[in-house]
């Protein structure tokens, strides 16, 4: 635990997408405070054997429990949710939640049955995705995206660089031209995108993604443990990021960037394994 009574989150993800999730957890839980680790040394996780990405995670949230010990742990990537979660919970007793597309959520939504599937290259080839949608969307015409710029788009806004609406419109043309109504965005990174996707996609009547969904479960777990979720002796809120960590450079804006989020961070590390 953190502060006296205050519980503490780690949220992992491999670059800035994670954001998204950090910030539908503030959302949930303001008084919570939270350190944000993103191991962009290796960014993007889906050009990543997944032995790297295994090996990688558990060693950085492993250093990074050592010096925060956290309450639980959200692995706020969904390239590393289908590959580390087994190994990450062998690893430690602090509990950890992964992110799984919504397709689940999208089904029940739907009008037309018609869905669509946005996702890294690696996120969509994965088994487990063909195991959601046939468990829980085997009445829908799911059409999957996986395309590798959009995460690194997602990235460039910390630095100002503006969306290429061309190319995301191309990027994104297969789900208007069969319909879809509803578009599940499979990464964390999508979220930072949705006033653009909305422009790609102006027919397109439900964008489902999982930050409610994580921090509602989240919220259930540190409340099984009685861990408050409500202001400590130290109210966090003004700055409800203590640090923000990562593996690679610090990006370039991130504090601004991390502040229209409502993610103030108290501090910054770049290049953090060599720090820490
Ligand atoms: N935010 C990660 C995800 O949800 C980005 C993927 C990557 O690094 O390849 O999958």
């Amino acid at each position: 635990m953190s502060e006296a009574g205050a519980s503490r989150i780690l949220i992992f993800d491999s670059g800035v997408g994670g954001l998204s999730v950090a910030a539908c957890v503030h959302e949930a839980m303001p008084h919570v405070s939270m350190v944000y680790l993103a191991d962009n040394a290796a960014f993007p996780y889906g050009d990543q054997p997944e032995s790297v990405v295994i090996e990688r995670c558990c060693s950085l949230i492993a250093r990074a429990l050592e010096q925060y010990p956290c309450d639980a742990i959200v692995i706020a990537c969904n390239t590393a949710s289908t590959v580390a979660l087994p190994h990450l919970r062998a690893m430690t007793e602090v509990p950890v939640v992964g992110v799984v597309p919504a397709v689940k959520p999208a089904a029940a939504q739907t009008l037309n049955h018609c869905i669509g599937l946005l996702a890294t290259p690696a996120t969509v080839r994965r088994p487990y995705i063909d195991q959601l949608v046939g468990e829980f969307a085997a009445d829908c015409q799911v059409e999957r995206v996986g395309h590798p710029g959009l995460v690194q788009w997602a990235e460039g806004l910390v630095r100002g660089v503006p969306v290429p609406q061309a190319e995301l419109d191309l990027a994104v043309v297969e789900l208007r031209d069969a319909g879809v109504d509803t578009v599940v965005l499979g990464c964390t990174h999508y979220p930072l995108l949705l006033d653009n996707l909305k422009r790609s996609l102006p027919g397109v009547k439900f964008w489902m993604d999982s930050g409610e969904a994580i921090a509602r479960r989240v919220a259930w777990l540190l409340a099984q443990v009685h861990l408050s979720v409500n202001v400590g002796e130290h109210d966090m809120s003004c700055t409800p990021v203590v640090a923000a960590l990562f593996s690679g450079s610090a990006p370039e804006g991130i504090a601004g960037f991390m502040t229209g989020l409502a993610l103030q961070p108290h501090a910054i590390t770049g290049n953090w394994l060599g720090k820490s």
